[in-house]
């Protein structure tokens, strides 16, 4: 059984170089993310003016941006710069949502601690404690699932953006927007927030028959590409039976299923990664609010990872449009309409 307490750099190594790292690069990524967790105090303060309802992954967003007025080298772009600004960035960014959870509820952010991998320090800095090896692992996972996934909406938005030669923190910040739809990373929160609405394992079939019948989308069904199963909802299935198993509270799990049954039997369609993960956070005790930042926090080192490659061997992402509106169509002079 590999060393789990390293999969996640291993795997950011691997995104970044196409190939997995020898010992002494695995340590030196690991020495170099520890070295970059910290934030600027001045980001600190400006977080802590801004509103304390604004949305984490728009704290995350803006953080980002504001992030590149601290970096000198910004603008350089080449590959050794830019792995740099990757391991800062991804260094960060667990540091950025969990300070952002404890300052809007008038805490102190919590200081990473040097001994932790990323997804164990996320859940410290969050929290103010270690949490335990079962869950540090299981949330380990969970960003490993979430870390790259070909050219999904956040990860084109990065290309596009870094194809025009901008810098990558301008790529990150138009990721994160991108991430931040319903219909793309937004899904996880918006499906635990289905789960409470429904309210219980009794009441599954007929809201979702209903919410079907208003042509309401169930969030974390469907896919653009997958038309079966999504391999990463296989994994996070079995995390939410497990989560739930350990709080003593297998309701979300439950009706889960159920959901899963309805859905498949009412449309045809498969969970996707959103699906699961919701009720695995949950039984994390998780605020719904940051399960999107937490996809960032893993998905930083795919969007890095494309922005690389798109570096290397730039070329402008420039689509055409098939124009279909109205033909032949007559100046009118603005008095006259
Ligand atoms: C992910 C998603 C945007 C993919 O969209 P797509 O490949 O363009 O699929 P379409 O929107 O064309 O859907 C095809 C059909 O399935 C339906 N459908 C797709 N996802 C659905 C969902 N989650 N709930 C209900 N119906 C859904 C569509 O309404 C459409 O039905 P129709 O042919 O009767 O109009 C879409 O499945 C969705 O909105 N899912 C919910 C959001 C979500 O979980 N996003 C995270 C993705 S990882």
């Amino acid at each position: 059984m590999p060393n789990l307490s390293h999969f996640d750099q291993e795997v950011i190594f691997l995104i970044w170089n196409k190939r997995l790292p020898n010992r002494a690069e695995l340590s030196t990524l690991e020495q170099s993310l520890r070295a970059s967790c910290g934030l600027p105090a001045e980001l600190i303060d400006l977080m802590k003016q801004f509103p304390r309802e604004a949305n984490p992954i728009d704290v995350l967003r803006t953080a980002v941006s504001v992030l590149e007025f601290y970096d000198p080298n910004a603008r350089d772009i080449s590959r050794e710069t830019s792995i740099k600004t990757a391991i800062r960035l991804t260094a960060q960014f667990p540091t950025i949502v969990a300070a952002a959870d404890r300052i809007r509820h008038g805490l102190e952010p919590v200081a990473p601690a040097g001994s932790l991998n990323i997804a164990a320090n996320f859940l410290y800095m969050l929290r103010g404690e270690k949490p335990a090896e079962r869950e540090a692992r299981i949330f380990n996972i969970c960003l490993i699932l979430h870390a790259d996934h070909e050219l999904n909406a956040s990860t084109f938005t990065a290309r596009v953006v870094a194809g025009t030669l901008a810098d990558m923190y301008a790529a990150v910040t138009a990721a994160i927007g991108a991430l931040s739809g319903p219909l793309h990373g937004g899904a996880n929160t918006n499906v635990m927030k289905t789960l409470l609405e429904v309210g219980a394992l009794d009441n599954v079939e007929s809201f979702i028959k209903q919410a079907l019948a208003n042509k309401r989308k169930i969030m974390g069904f469907g896919h653009a590409v997958y038309k079966t199963e999504d391999p990463r909802a296989t994994h996070l299935r079995q995390f939410s039976k497990e989560m739930g198993e350990a709080a003593g509270d297998s309701k979300w799990y439950q009706m889960s299923r159920k959901v899963e049954e309805v859905m498949m039997r009412e449309k045809g369609l498969y969970p996707n990664v959103d699906f699961f993960s919701a009720s695995t956070y949950y039984m994390m005790g998780i605020p719904l609010d940051l399960y999107t930042p937490i996809f960032a926090i893993s998905r930083i080192s795919g969007w890095t990872g494309h922005i690389l490659e798109q570096y290397d061997d730039n070329k402008l992402i420039r689509p055409r449009a098939e124009y279909v509106g109205p033909r032949d169509l007559v100046y009118v002079p603005i008095e006259q309409r």
